[in-house]
This record gives C-alpha cells, sequence and structure tokens, in this order.
C-alpha cells in the first residue's frame, strides 16, 4: 500500500482583494490557512475552504506559532498602508513584519507581494529587475525596506513586484474618480489582472519558485488607448486627456516569462 501525501500547506497573510482569491484558488489542492482581523473574515476564509487565523502584526501576534506550524509556503500580502502611517510607513511595516522572524526558517518557502511602485516614477524607458530601486513614496520606501528586510531573513524567498492590480470590485477607471482629467496620456500602463496575478502566484507556489520578479502584462497601450477602452466598454464618457508622458517606465517581466508560467 502506497502512503498518501498530505497536500502542501500555504499559510497567506493577508486575506483581501488579492489574498482571498489566492486562498479560493489554491483550496482544492493545497491546506490552506489565512489571517484575518475579524469574525467576518473568518467566515469568508472558512467559505473558500481556508483554516482562519487571528492574526493583526505587530499587535495580535498570538497565533503566529499555531498559523506558520508546518507551512511549507507563507505569503505575505500586507499592504504597507502609506495613507495611513504618512512618514512612520516604513516604521511601522517593519514592526508588522517583525514578529515573523523566528519562523522564517530554511524550508518554508515565502513569497512577498511587492510593487513595481519600488522603481519610483522618475524612471524611463524599459524596467526589469535589474533597473535600481529609487522609491518616492512613504508606501514605495516601506515595500523596499520590507523587501530587504526580508532578504536578510527569509532564506527560501520570492520576491514579486506586481503592477497596478485591478479586476472585481477595481475597475482602473475608478483610479481616477477624483481627477478632472487623465494627465500624461500617452505614458504606457503596467497593470496585471487580479485572475493573472493569482495564476502567476500559484504557479510561483507550486514550483518553489524564488528571487525577484516582476508581474506586469506584457501589453502596455498608452492610457489613452487602455482607459479609453474602458470607458467605451463601461459605457462612460471619458475624461478628457492630457498629452505627455510617452517616454514613460515600461515594467519587463520577461524574466518571469522564461520559466515558463502562465500569461500575465
Ligand atoms: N493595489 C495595487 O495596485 C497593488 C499593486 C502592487 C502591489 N500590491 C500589493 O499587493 C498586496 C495585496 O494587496 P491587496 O490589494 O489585496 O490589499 P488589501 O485588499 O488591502 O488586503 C490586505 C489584507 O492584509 C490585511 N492586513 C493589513 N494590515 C495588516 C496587519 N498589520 N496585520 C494583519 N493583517 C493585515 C488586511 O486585513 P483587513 O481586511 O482587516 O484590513 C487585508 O486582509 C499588498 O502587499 C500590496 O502592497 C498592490
Amino acid at each position: 500500500m502506497s502512503a498518501s501525501r498530505l497536500p502542501p500547506t500555504v499559510a497567506i497573510l493577508g486575506t483581501g482583494w488579492l489574498g482571498l482569491p489566492l486562498l479560493t484558488d489554491l483550496a482544492g489542492d493545497h491546506a490552506i490557512r489565512g489571517s484575518c482581523r475579524s469574525p467576518s473574515g473568518a467566515e469568508a476564509i472558512r467559505a473558500a475552504g481556508g483554516q482562519p487565523y487571528d492574526i493583526d502584526l505587530p499587535a495580535a501576534a498570538g497565533e503566529l506559532p499555531a498559523f506558520l506550524d508546518g507551512a511549507d509556503t507563507l505569503v505575505i500580502t500586507l499592504p504597507p498602508g502609506g495613507r495611513t502611517h504618512g512618514e512612520r510607513t516604513t516604521e511601522y511595516y517593519l514592526s508588522a513584519l517583525a514578529p515573523l522572524a523566528p519562523f522564517l526558517r530554511n524550508g518554508l518557502h515565502v513569497l512577498y507581494t511587492s510593487s513595481t511602485g519600488v522603481y519610483g516614477n522618475a524612471v524611463t524607458g524599459t524596467v526589469t529587475e535589474t533597473t535600481p530601486v529609487a522609491p518616492d513614496t512613504a508606501s514605495s520606501r516601506a515595500t523596499v525596506a520590507a523587501e530587504r528586510w526580508l532578504r536578510e531573513h527569509a532564506p527560501s524567498l520570492a520576491i514579486l513586484r506586481l503592477g497596478g492590480l485591478f479586476g472585481p470590485g477595481r475597475d482602473p477607471i475608478d483610479f481616477f474618480r477624483r481627477r478632472e482629467a487623465i494627465p500624461e496620456a500617452d505614458a504606457p500602463v503596467n497593470l496585471i489582472g487580479q485572475q493573472r496575478a493569482v495564476a502567476a502566484l500559484r504557479f510561483v507556489i507550486t514550483r518553489r519558485v524564488t528571487g525577484i520578479f516582476n508581474l506586469c502584462a506584457a501589453d502596455h497601450p498608452s492610457k489613452r488607448e487602455f482607459y479609453g477602452d474602458r470607458y467605451r466598454a463601461a459605457g462612460r464618457p471619458p475624461k478628457p486627456f492630457l498629452p505627455g508622458g510617452g517616454a514613460g517606465k515600461r515594467i519587463d517581466s520577461t524574466k518571469f516569462r522564461l520559466l515558463g508560467g502562465p500569461e500575465l
């Protein structure tokens, strides 16, 4: 009789807009744990097929040992929270990560959902993983600090620098809801849809991929083309497009594509 193998255990820290669909996707063939900060969050995790753990870092870390006990993979999707924490964002973010340190042992594969924001807004042209980081916001500075902290603490680490996320409940045209016009309309967009991001994360988890990877759609239409199409699809009149930005950054995800993973 052959011994049956247990499914790999994945612990997802932060089950929000990206973490919960990832949990749902993995629940069919993995044992899934998800962290939450509310009873409704726990209910959503259970409904998606996962086991909830009440964790709010750094203050409420009591369930971390059980959350990570025997886990094969940890996915960290905590956002840096620049709007909430302002100039203290890096301090807050590193203090939220600190309780993880004793658990980042050999054999635990760690994924961190970083952001292409680490390259900053001033960079132009093609941006690869070797492009120097140049963070220019509270959130992107904290994200760079988190990447550095995780590189020091997690022996088996995948840093995934995601482009702007869109999908259910996050229509890209809403990014400009408070604006009269869409600025730099000739600039290329650097986005990734929720489903494709989830598929990429699943691939990284199942292949135990490590390293730094940009995750962004291969095509980079101009904002004018992309958002024009979205307004038309939504049956809404487009906001005025202001010219400029044509030399803007194009996030290149060739390194990920060469792994033979899913389309971004
Ligand atoms: N949005 C984008 O365009 C974009 C682009 C690039 C990268 N990213 C990155 O992608 C990741 C996922 O983003 P998302 O849109 O899914 O974020 P989200 O919807 O805000 O979800 C974040 C989750 O983390 C939880 N959380 C926040 N702070 C926590 C803390 N201190 N302790 C424990 N749990 C905490 C939240 O709990 P509650 O539900 O209780 O608040 C929520 O469930 C983030 O790392 C983000 O930086 C996002």
